[in-house]
């Protein structure tokens, strides 16, 4: 065998991208309930009135916060694919029952903030909230899944923006903290593996980030990763055998040209994005390169107790996603060169497949990506997302034929198998979007990641039902043999 007979198998999931029900059961607003749809080519847009009370629109960011003076505001002409996403607040019996066909012996889901906490400190626990989770994680454990949940997946109340403007402000750490308390004292004995923050890097400055806002984001990083410090060390206090581990976005880069400039961009490219982050939660300090980086962005506030949280609160294990790859350089390309990305857009690359979004398939990648994590750490490694986003319906037999993403995961999970035989230590594996959900990037219900589709679309259009794609049948099988046969 080549996984070990105690491997994690399942698929992840978000609140904010599955749950719907936005604002029912005492849950409070989230800023993706502002948002609609995008396309293959463009992003997600959040709705709000401006300060001369004018409907206006921008791109949504992960933390994301209105300018100055504008206010949050829904209106009745535009659709907004969060308010019912596929509607898991009252299908997770259902949903859950088809996780446990597959065979999963975990699922990662993410706990709103706004359900359990919807106004913050000041406005108490929601315990309907509470309610809904803990018969979640109840079922979950009786299908015999072993749960890994996120706390944090860019959806806090909007109502925290409001009250302390956000991330800029250390007041959210202790909302953080105390949000972290509330679930690890409720969900102890149902949840024993957490992840504090969900990508957290993913608002580190990229290439084309206006500087203002790389110097805001390297202020909110650091508060955000001293909140998750502080999480961490509560949750080893209320329990020690609790493992509470950090969540990275995955990177994986390769330079254009032999030029040791473009060879020097791919790995500075890496600490900036993947290590700055990565290192300092499971090292339990920031790295010596964060040098380079606040000469360019500015130097967070940083304090004595700042360091020894971050020392106390280290991550027992890493969590991290991969998607794709990308490329970089420092000369000059063409327009038509470029191609999509997870979060930033880069350089298409000759010898890989995109899918429409142009994301560029790489399992190769993968494999190679989990050999620098697993060297670089010497941790407990989880993957709890990788998965392919493709424009899918039924077809007249009513059933979705995914060859793409049989195709996918079959890759992926071939290399990551090679990886773990040559030593690399992952002890599970999540696929992104089990069920058909609402992409982060674009907000469309129309980029399916699914083994089970769900019936709605960018327009709402559709009748939220469920049915098993051929993905399915096959992941259960993959998970049935232990990752044996992937055929
Ligand atoms: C990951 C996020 O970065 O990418 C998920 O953690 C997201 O929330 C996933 O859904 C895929 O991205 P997208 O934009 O296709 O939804």
């Amino acid at each position: 065998m080549s996984f070990p007979k105690d491997f994690l198998w399942g698929g992840s999931i978000s609140a904010a991208q599955i749950e719907g029900a936005w604002n029912e059961g005492g849950k409070s607003p989230v800023s993706v309930d502002y948002c609609t749809a995008g396309s293959t080519t463009g992003r997600r847009e959040i709705w709000y009135l401006d300060q001369n009370g004018q409907k206006a629109h921008k791109m949504w960011e992960p933390v994301d916060e209105l300018p100055e003076g504008c206010q949050y505001q829904l209106f009745d002409d535009l659709h907004y694919t969060n308010h019912v996403a596929s509607d898991f607040y009252h299908h997770y019996q259902e949903d859950l029952a088809l996780m446990h066909e597959m065979g999963y012996t975990t699922f990662n889901t993410s706990i709103s903030w706004a359900r359990i906490m919807p106004y913050g400190i000041k406005g108490g626990v929601n315990q309907e909230g509470v309610e809904f989770y803990r018969h979640v994680f109840t079922l979950a454990r009786e299908y015999g899944m072993d749960p890994v949940i996120t706390l944090y997946k860019y959806d806090e109340p909007v109502s925290l923006n409001e009250q302390h403007g956000g991330w800029r402000n250390r007041a959210m750490i202790d909302e953080f903290v105390e949000f972290a308390r509330v679930c690890f004292t409720e969900y102890k004995d149902l949840v024993n593996k957490w992840m504090t923050f969900n990508e957290i890097n993913i608002i580190m400055p990229q290439t084309d980030t206006p500087l203002e806002t790389a110097k805001r984001n390297i202020i909110y990083l650091h508060n955000q990763l001293v909140a998750a410090a502080k999480a961490t060390i509560v949750a080893h206090e209320i329990d020690a055998n609790l493992k509470v581990g950090a969540m990275i976005c995955g990177n994986m880069n390769y330079p254009l040209t032999p030029d040791p400039l473009d060879a020097l961009a791919t790995y500075e490219r890496f600490q900036d994005f993947f290590g700055y982050s990565a290192d300092t939660q499971m090292r339990g300090y920031y790295p010596p390169y964060a040098k380079r980086i606040w000469a360019q962005y500015g130097k967070p506030e940083i304090t004595q107790e700042d360091k020894d949280i971050l020392m106390k609160g280290k991550s027992d294990f890493l969590g991290f996603s991969y998607y794709a790859s990308g490329i970089v350089t420092t000369h000059e390309i063409e327009s038509d060169d470029t191609t999509g990305g997870n979060v930033l857009g880069t350089i298409k690359n000759p010898y890989l497949e995109r899918n429409e979004w142009g994301w560029q398939i790489d399992p190769v990648g993968f494999k190679h990506f989990l050999h620098i994590i697993n060297d670089r750490y010497n941790a407990p490694l989880f993957d709890v997302e990788n998965g392919i986003g493709l424009i899918e319906t039924e077809d007249e037999d009513g059933v979705c034929h995914d060859p793409a993403r049989i195709a996918y995961h079959k890759a992926h999970i071939q290399c990551m198998k090679e990886a773990v035989e040559e030593g690399v230590n992952l002890f599970g594996y999540t696929t992104w979007g089990c069920i058909d959900l609402v992409s982060a990037g674009t907000g469309q219900m129309d980029k399916k990641y699914g083994f089970v589709y769900v019936d709605m679309d960018d327009q709402g259009n559709g009748d939220l039902h469920r049915s098993r794609k051929d993905s399915f049948y096959w992941y259960q099988k993959v998970i049935k043999s232990n990752g044996e046969d992937l055929d």
